[in-house]
């Protein structure tokens, strides 16, 4: 995972939220990834996050959270557009496909807006 997280240019991170917070796969997952102190694979990439809730804050809390660990982890998150897909179950079909015209939008602009974040900061594989 750590040798994935290496050679990507830039990191996505779509979640759910659980209890207020970050599901504990994914923050474990990030954990894991960032160890041994002085090793993280995860320092210095450009980030940008999405989620989509049943509910209606749209795991914006979720969002914050992680937004703090990158603070620690030194990673570039792209701060906008926020995709927080409240009401989830309205904006999919039953075969699971996005329908919703708006939410579309707003996730093209947010990967556009990473392509561009990554290319402005020269991240580069490492
Ligand atoms: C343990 C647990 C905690 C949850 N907590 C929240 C929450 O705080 N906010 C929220 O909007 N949805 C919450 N949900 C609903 C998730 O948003 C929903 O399950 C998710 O969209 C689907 O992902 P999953 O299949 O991984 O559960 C929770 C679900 C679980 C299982």
């Amino acid at each position: 995972m750590k040798r994935r997280v290496r050679d990507a240019h830039a990191i996505l991170m779509v979640t759910p939220e659980y209890n207020y917070s970050v599901p504990g796969v994914l923050k474990n997952a990030i954990d894991w990834a960032s160890r041994p102190y002085g090793d993280s694979a995860w320092a210095g990439k450009p980030v940008a996050i999405m989620g989509a809730s049943i509910g209606t804050i749209g795991t914006a809390r979720a969002q914050y959270h992680l937004r703090q660990s990158f603070v620690f982890l030194n990673m570039f998150p792209v701060n906008q557009p926020e995709v927080m897909i409240g009401n989830a179950a309205e904006r999919f079909d039953s075969a699971g496909n996005l329908k919703d015209e708006t939410t579309k939008k707003l996730i093209s602009q947010l990967l556009t807006n990473l392509v561009e974040w990554t290319r402005r900061i020269g991240a580069a594989p490492r």
